[in-house]
């Protein structure tokens, strides 16, 4: 599954915009929250959370980059969250964190980034529904993707087991995405390769295009 990341899209026409990525056939939107501190940019909050939760009824994949995520969970909860990811980066107690997640009801998922050891979630990968391998430092769209950051996600795949859901973020597209699906990868989120075309149904099928001509 591919999810637009939607730091790119144009917020002045967020209805629209989501719509037309509605027609183009993606199933979930994927929203990148920085809080300028965790990582040097600064995105949204909730009110543009819950400003998608109104205008849809994808699922929203909220990749939460900011420190003292715990704090937040429920407001995100009730802005119309999904799932829930923070990065093992920003928090003290992770398996806290997953539960808090959960008792919400929400999917609960943990982000590794650029320059973090797989050794750093081994306790928690156990208790997540996702894992969000980084192949970029977080922090911007646009960025070129880390082939070496493909090394990792086979590793955890190793060390999680065939239960949670591997997810890679950063400098995915047409280019990337067949090295990113053979390391095991299940959701790709995506951002320039998506905002960066005029017709998103005609970049949705130039993601996918590898996977169908596999399956005939
Ligand atoms: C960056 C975000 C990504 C970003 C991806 O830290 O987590 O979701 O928007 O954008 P591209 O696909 O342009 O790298
Ligand atoms: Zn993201």
């Amino acid at each position: 599954m591919v999810l637009p990341s939607m730091l790119l899209c144009d917020f002045a026409n967020l209805a629209q915009e989501v719509k037309r990525l509605e027609s183009a056939g993606f199933k979930a939107l994927h929203l990148d929250v920085m809080d300028g501190v965790f990582v040097p940019n600064f995105s949204y909050g909730m009110t543009i959370i819950n400003a998608f939760h109104q205008c849809t009824d994808l699922p929203l994949d909220v990749h939460l980059m900011m420190e003292g995520p715990e704090n937040y969970i429920q407001q995100f909860h009730q802005a119309g969250a999904d799932s829930i990811t923070f990065h093992i980066e920003a928090v003290e107690d992770a398996v806290a964190v997953v539960q808090q997640i959960h008792e919400l009801g929400m999917a609960a998922g943990v982000a590794i980034d650029r320059d973090t050891p797989v050794s750093a979630i081994a306790e928690v990968a156990s208790q997540v529904d996702l894992i969000l391998v980084m192949t970029i430092k977080a922090g911007f769209g646009g960025q070129s993707f880390i082939p070496e950051l493909l090394e990792k996600l086979q590793a955890i795949r190793e060390l999680a087991g065939e239960g949670p859901i591997l997810q890679v973020d950063g400098g995915v597209n047409v280019g990337t995405i067949s090295q990113c699906v053979e390391a095991g990868a299940e959701w790709m989120v995506v951002g320039s390769g998506v905002f960066k075309h005029d017709d998103y149904e005609e970049a949705h099928r130039q993601l996918l295009q590898p996977f169908c001509a596999e399956q005939g």
